[in-house]
């Protein structure tokens, strides 16, 4: 390695551990919207209502990470009913004065702080929220923070279809290939941006996924809230992450489909998405 390369690289490495360190370690949450598609574990998850509960909540609620300024609130909907919950979410200072047992128990308790009125949050999104914690929500990860090792040979094939713009993206965002070369990718490889054969590599999978949660590129088409929806970003990942590997290991691993197989046009099966 030369001089200059490993200056390079070492320039890299530092901003890539500054993406992380930005991006990765206050975790933020994915944007609502973002999500819409994604079910997670099997349950419908409401993308909003985790947002709701990151914006409101979690500054005195945790969530099976024991007290804060509030009680933690696994379980919660377990432990009191429904109309209870609705009631002293949405108004606890009447409840706690109406003399309720539980209330002023924990009015006691937690004497420091009180929590706020949420008058402004409607039925229905405190409904959200009940439904959102009583299937541990806050535990069940996004789809694009699962390890790209995770990924079937078909999470690959659609971030590959992704990333050549074969299959297009939810909000419209423009496909990688316009701007990026990866290796396999035959006459269509874009040039504007860096080459992203060993990106996954030179990443990890983390701060790739911190990267992949808004536009590379300030001129690119979609926007920061509505770029890949989570399992795109998933796709692309696990995509990246196979060129990756491939590159890495001289393409010796026999158990996938060569390079030059997989990206004739006309040479792959299509749909079933
Ligand atoms: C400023 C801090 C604060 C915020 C923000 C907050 N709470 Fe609370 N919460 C508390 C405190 C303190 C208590 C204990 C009761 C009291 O003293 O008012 C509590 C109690 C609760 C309880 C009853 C817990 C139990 O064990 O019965 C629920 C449910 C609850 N909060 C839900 C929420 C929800 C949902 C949000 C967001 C929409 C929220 N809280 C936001 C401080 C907060
Ligand atoms: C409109 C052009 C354009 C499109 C479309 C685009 N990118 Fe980029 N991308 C860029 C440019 C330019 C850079 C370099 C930005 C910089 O260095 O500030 C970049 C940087 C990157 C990097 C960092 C590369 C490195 O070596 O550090 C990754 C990863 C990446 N893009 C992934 C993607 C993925 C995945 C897609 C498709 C979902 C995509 N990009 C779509 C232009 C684009």
């Amino acid at each position: 390695m030369t001089g200059t390369s490993v200056l390079k690289r070492l320039a890299l490495i530092t901003a890539v551990l500054f993406a992380v360190l930005l991006t990765v370690l206050s975790l933020p949450a994915r944007p609502a919207g973002a999500d819409d598609d994604d079910e997670s574990a099997g349950a419908k998850f409401s993308a909003e209502a985790a947002a709701t509960f990151n914006k409101r909540c979690t500054a005195c609620h945790t969530f099976g990470k024991g007290v804060k300024v509030g009680p933690d609130l696994k379980d919660v909907t377990k432990r009191r009913d429904r109309p209870w919950l609705h009631k002293f979410i949405r108004g606890s200072s009447s409840v706690i004065a109406s003399g309720d047992s539980v209330a002023t128990k924990l009015f006691a308790e937690f004497r420091q702080q009180r929590m706020p009125d949420w008058v402004d949050l409607s039925e229905k999104q405190v409904d959200d929220i009940l439904d959102y914690l009583a299937m541990s929500g806050p535990d069940i990860k996004p789809a694009d923070e699962r390890n790209a090792e995770l990924a079937t040979a078909a999470d690959v094939d659609h971030g590959r279809k992704l990333f050549l713009g074969e299959t297009a993206l939810k909000y419209g965002s423009e496909a990688c290939i316009t701007c990026h070369a990866v290796e396999g990718a035959g006459l269509r490889n874009g040039s504007l941006g860096p080459n992203l054969t060993d990106a996954y590599e030179r990443y990890q999978d983390l701060a790739l996924t911190a990267f992949l949660r808004k536009p590379c590129f300030r001129w690119q088409r979609g926007s920061a809230d509505h770029y890949l929806t989570a399992k795109e970003s998933f796709a692309i990942k696990a995509f990246l992450r196979d060129r990756s590997v491939h590159h890495g290991a001289g393409s010796n691993t026999g158990s996938h489909t060569p390079v030059s197989a997989q990206v004739i046009p006309g040479n792959q099966k299509r749909g079933n998405q």
